[in-house]
């Protein structure tokens, strides 16, 4: 099977040489593609740049900005059967960055920000699906020519983490989301929970990143088998 998979944290610039960044350090998405690897798929990883070594796989493209993930991610999905958006994107971005390094005044200083594209909400919208139950009309007809494709979210919440997950895995429209709190970001070791529409939540034992990767991708293989 071939594996759609981000990592890392996006960078949105606000002039040449600052950016607004976060504190994923792309542990998770690099495990989760060496695990996919290491299970015979094919895998595509679109990385930012993070402190990791790159992985063994199929290809790797490089990116910054969350525009640039949403693109790279357009133009690889039609021929993925399973995306997992592991990357930490950002929701906002600045409205216009500066063309030259913006100078200190002294005083201070408003940047405004617009948001950016939910990049797996557009996969949860566009995926195809198999089920003539399911999905829009356009969907089923994208089913038709091809496999179903998986769309695997993750959840970053600090309150109600399961109702908030589980909502997120609705609006959408996703076949898996794996849930954490921010204990997480950055660690080896991290509790997880996951939840697939209409089934019971797994709640996973505290364990190394590369173990949970290994579990999801399993996952991710019986969702697309449909087992
Ligand atoms: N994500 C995405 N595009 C964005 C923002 C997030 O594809 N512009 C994806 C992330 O890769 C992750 C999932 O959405 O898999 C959840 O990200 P999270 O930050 O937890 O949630 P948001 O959807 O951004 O919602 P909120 O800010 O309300 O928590």
């Amino acid at each position: 099977m071939h594996l759609l998979i981000t990592a890392g944290g996006t960078r949105e610039y606000i002039d040449p040489v600052r950016f607004i960044a976060n504190a994923s350090s792309g542990r998770m998405g690099y495990a989760l593609a060496r695990a996919a690897q290491k299970a015979g798929h094919k895998v595509t990883l679109i990385t930012t740049p993070v402190a990791q070594q790159p992985p063994r796989v199929a290809k790797i493209v490089k990116v910054e900005t969350a525009a640039q993930l949403f693109k790279t991610v357009q133009q690889h999905f039609s021929r993925c059967d399973c995306l997992i958006m592991a990357a930490a994107v950002a929701d906002y971005t600045p409205v216009q960055p500066a063309k030259n390094k913006i100078k200190k005044t002294g005083k201070s200083l408003t940047i405004k920000l617009k948001p950016t594209t939910d990049i797996l909400k557009w996969a949860g919208k566009h995926k195809k699906v198999r089920n003539r139950h399911k999905g829009t009309e356009a969907q089923r007809d994208r089913g038709k020519k091809g496999k179903r494709q998986i769309v695997v979210g993750f959840a970053l919440e600090d309150k109600a983490l399961r109702k908030r997950a589980e909502q997120k895995l609705k609006d959408k429209n996703l076949d898996m989301i794996i849930a954490n709190t921010p204990a997480a970001i950055g660690t080896e070791i991290a509790s997880f929970q996951i939840g697939r529409p209409g089934r019971k939540w797994l709640k996973l034992a505290p364990e190394t990143k590369v173990k949970v990767a290994k579990k999801i991708i399993s996952l991710a293989e019986e969702l697309i088998t449909g087992n």
